[in-house]
């Protein structure tokens, strides 16, 4: 059942994740629950899914590989999840098959290391990419890049010009469906029409999109255009356990072997001979992380009940918001395109006059319990084409990071209210005394405790 907008208005999301009442110490001693505005990098669980994992444990067994009344049922649970995970990716057709990974960097060098038969099938990917969808190519075979525009959209008709250029030749593109540096969307189908169209499959890296919009593996413009490969962690959709999955073409996955080998991966071992298991088996050597798939099945189910429209709509928002409030700061120098966001995740990357992204990272932390990410987050030629195109517009001294901030579905507007003032005062040069009270399950009694907080 889809939650609607009046009905999720009574529903608190905060009650439904875990942890939000930790608290933890800042710099001058005080104890204040984190803020946690680093969603992109990893989100917390929802309670629910922590609770399905400890539940489902109680009758936990080997995967595939038992006869025990525990081991027909975890595996019953484990093989029919690949259906739930089709469904969530509108992906529910006898041409895609699933196979689990421990996250979008383990599923992309699986494919990386099975699709690619030598060096010289060449990979089309962008200056966009994090580097889970740039080096698993780059490191094995000849790669090709589309740019990106002066704001850091990616050029459409880069990917066109290159797949003319090579004729033929490109086998992959490889392209994400959210930035995790400045969350553009890409149009993903509309790549997979042009990547067909000239012979090349596509792979979709869609770790920053799984949480955030409805993502359907099926083009919304003709059969032959939909996505061939899907990959995507479930520690960014609030089920971290190590869990992740690639949606692909059963066919074409057929046809390769990845480069990890053991038990679970094959019919048959001789002395001289091995014969490999199909897809999905021969992707996924060795014992699997169930309780990573328990509650990534789980993530999925909540999401969905949630409704994509309230996470886009609550998102929008604190875009807006944070974005209108930012550009009312002097001495703040934001990246990207902040005008035009209808086409973004809820990410901002920005930078502070005068002070390094590491100090302001860590200043947040210290003094509010505010946690970003800073740096380059690992998509340095991306980053560093957007610290170029912006070096002009801060004075104060170069920057060679930014600090992002990222929402979740749980951030509230206190929260951010409480980073702009702390920003406020970081540029003011004061240490800010102030922390976040504006929401319900901030209460500090009954709080765990930090490790740091024993004795
Ligand atoms: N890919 C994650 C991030 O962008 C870790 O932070």
């Amino acid at each position: 059942m889809t939650i609607n907008a009046k009905q999720q208005t009574d529903v608190d999301l905060r009650e439904m994740m875990l942890g939000l009442n930790t608290l933890v110490r800042l710099a001058d001693g005080r104890k204040v629950p984190a803020i946690n505005f680093d969603n992109a990098a990893t989100t917390p669980p929802f309670k629910q899914v922590a609770e399905e994992i400890q539940a489902k444990l109680l009758c936990y067994g080997s995967i595939g590989r038992g006869k025990g009344q525990k081991s027909a049922y975890s595996t019953r649970v484990y093989e029919n999840g690949r259906c739930v995970v089709k469904e969530f990716l509108c992906a529910n057709q006898p041409k895609y098959t699933v196979f689990y990974t421990n996250n979008t960097t383990d599923g992309m060098n699986k494919l990386a290391s099975a699709l690619l038969e030598n060096r010289r099938d060449i990979v089309l990917t962008t200056r966009m990419e994090h580097h889970a969808n740039d080096l698993p190519w780059r490191e094995r075979t000849r790669t090709v890049y589309a740019e990106v525009d002066a704001k850091g959209r990616l050029l459409m008709g880069d990917i066109e010009r290159l797949l003319k250029a090579y004729k033929g030749r490109i086998k992959y593109v490889a392209v994400t469906a959210a930035s995790n540096v400045t969350g553009y969307v890409n149009d993903v189908h509309k790549i997979a029409k042009i990547a067909h169209r000239h012979g090349a499959q596509i792979i979709v890296d869609g770790a920053q999109i799984v949480a955030h919009r409805p993502f359907s593996m099926l083009s919304p413009h003709k059969a032959g255009d939909d996505i061939d490969y899907f990959v995507f962690s479930a520690h960014k959709m609030y089920s971290p356990y190590g869990g992740g999955a690639v949606v692909g073409l059963r066919k074409s996955l057929n046809k390769h072997i990845p480069e990890f080998y053991g038990g679970g991966m094959v019919e048959q071992v001789t002395d001289d001979d091995v014969i490999f298991a199909a897809a999905p088996d021969c992707y996924e050597a060795g014992s699997p992380n169930d309780p990573g798939v328990v509650g990534m099945l789980k993530a999925m189910k909540m999401l969905k009940q949630i409704g994509f429209n309230y996470v886009k709509d609550h998102e929008q928002r604190l875009l807006k918001k944070v974005l209108r409030d930012l550009k009312a700061i002097p001495g703040v120098l934001l990246y990207g395109d902040n005008e035009n966001i209808a086409d973004r995740v809820g990410i901002i990357v920005f930078n502070l006059a005068g002070i390094s992204d590491g100090e302001v990272a860590e200043k947040l932390a210290q003094c509010a319990g505010i946690a970003v990410r800073h740096a380059k987050f690992c998509a340095h030629p991306y980053v560093d084409r957007l610290l170029k195109q912006h070096a002009s517009c801060l004075s104060g001294g170069a920057h060679t990071g930014m600090v992002r901030v990222s929402f979740g579905i749980y951030n509230t507007e206190a929260e951010a209210d409480c980073l702009i003032e702390t920003i406020k005062s970081l540029l003011r040069g004061k240490e800010p005394h102030f922390f976040c009270t504006g929401y319900k399950s901030s209460g500090l009694s009954g709080a765990s405790k930090l490790p740091h907080d024993r004795g």
